[in-house]
């Protein structure tokens, strides 16, 4: 299929072609950071803005330097070194970015809905890099592409998503990717933090963790969003640790094969045991290393080129 999008928004609005073409475009970049040289001439002449204006380590990093492999200039800009500080506004700023011609603006928000809002009113392409709790698509991205690659298919697998779904965007754009591709999807956590109207995304809600942990070919376990929660959805951190925490003890209950996924930032002790996190069966430093290859892939379709296999990134 030909990829036709300007703007990279949410997971909810691609069919499971265009995600598979993402997933097959990025197997193809994942071989150039092997090389040597890590570079190849795919956005040359081409500018590509990272504007955060919230926090971040992997995402605004793996975009960086994904634009500069395929050989774009690039800018940083955060809310701290930035005249946002001063009172201009989202839509200014972005404004004042394509004023001189950045091709690619890619935003980090707190509020959901502000990549839209940049798409319906610049000429460049936007990337959505999180916004708020709504959506995170290159993550979910990364995150399929690590199932596909370990476990060889996507379809069909049992995969458990734990925590604090309430307040995730990552949660969310992963329900979307992995139900359009045929996961079967299954929501644990502390009831207030997983509301049973996930149902309606077509996953399963449940509360019991120790028959979902056994039923699962991948866990996905996500971090305690305290930023975006405006009241205690649960009595503590420990006591969400002694309740709903991926320690030795449980981890034994999972199949022999299982994945341990975590988008990161983790906090060692309260979701996932070290022991976990550092076992053999655990993903999360290859999941950011995929980052960076479905971000170039992203990059690379949404600049324009209609069909990846006649310009491969050995060209
Ligand atoms: N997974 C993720 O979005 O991490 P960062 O906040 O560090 O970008």
């Amino acid at each position: 299929m030909l990829w036709t999008r300007k703007h990279l928004l949410t997971i909810e609005e691609l069919s499971a072609e265009e995600i598979t073409l993402v997933l097959d475009t990025a197997a193809s970049f994942k071989e150039v950071s092997s090389r040597t040289i890590k570079k190849v001439p795919a956005l040359r002449g081409k500018t590509v803005a990272s504007l955060f204006l919230e926090p971040s380590t992997r995402t605004r990093i793996s975009f960086e330097l994904a634009a500069k492999r395929l050989s774009a200039d690039t800018i940083g800009i955060t809310a701290q070194a930035s005249s946002i500080t001063k009172g201009e506004t989202l839509k200014d700023t972005a404004l004042n970015l394509e004023a001189m011609h950045v091709d690619f603006v890619i935003l980090r928000h707190s509020a959901a809905g502000s990549p839209r809002f940049l798409a319906d009113r610049l000429n460049c392409s936007i990337l959505n890099a999180g916004d708020g709790a709504h959506e995170h698509p290159t993550q979910a991205l990364l995150d399929v592409f690590t199932i596909r690659e370990k476990l060889g298919r996507v379809a069909g697998l049992n995969v458990l998503i734990l925590g604090d779904i309430l307040f995730s965007r990552v949660a969310r754009s992963n329900i979307w990717a992995l139900v359009k591709l045929g996961a079967n999807v299954t929501l644990c956590g502390p009831s207030t933090l997983v509301p049973p109207i996930f149902r309606e995304l077509g996953v399963k809600v449940t509360t019991n963790f120790d028959a979902a942990l056994r039923e699962a070919d991948v866990i996905n376990l996500l971090r305690i969003q305290h930023e975006r929660q405006r009241k205690t959805l649960f009595p503590s951190i420990g006591e969400y640790t002694r309740m709903f925490g991926l320690n030795q003890d449980r981890f034994r209950l999972t199949k022999p094969g299982v994945l341990i996924m975590h988008p990161g930032p983790i906090n060692r002790g309260v979701e996932i045991a070290s022991e976990v996190a550092d076992s053999p069966r655990s993903v999360i430093l290859e999941q950011v290393t995929n980052g960076l290859a479905v971000r170039m892939a992203a990059l690379f379709l949404l600049n324009g080129v209609q069909s990846p296999a006649a310009s491969t990134p050995a060209s």
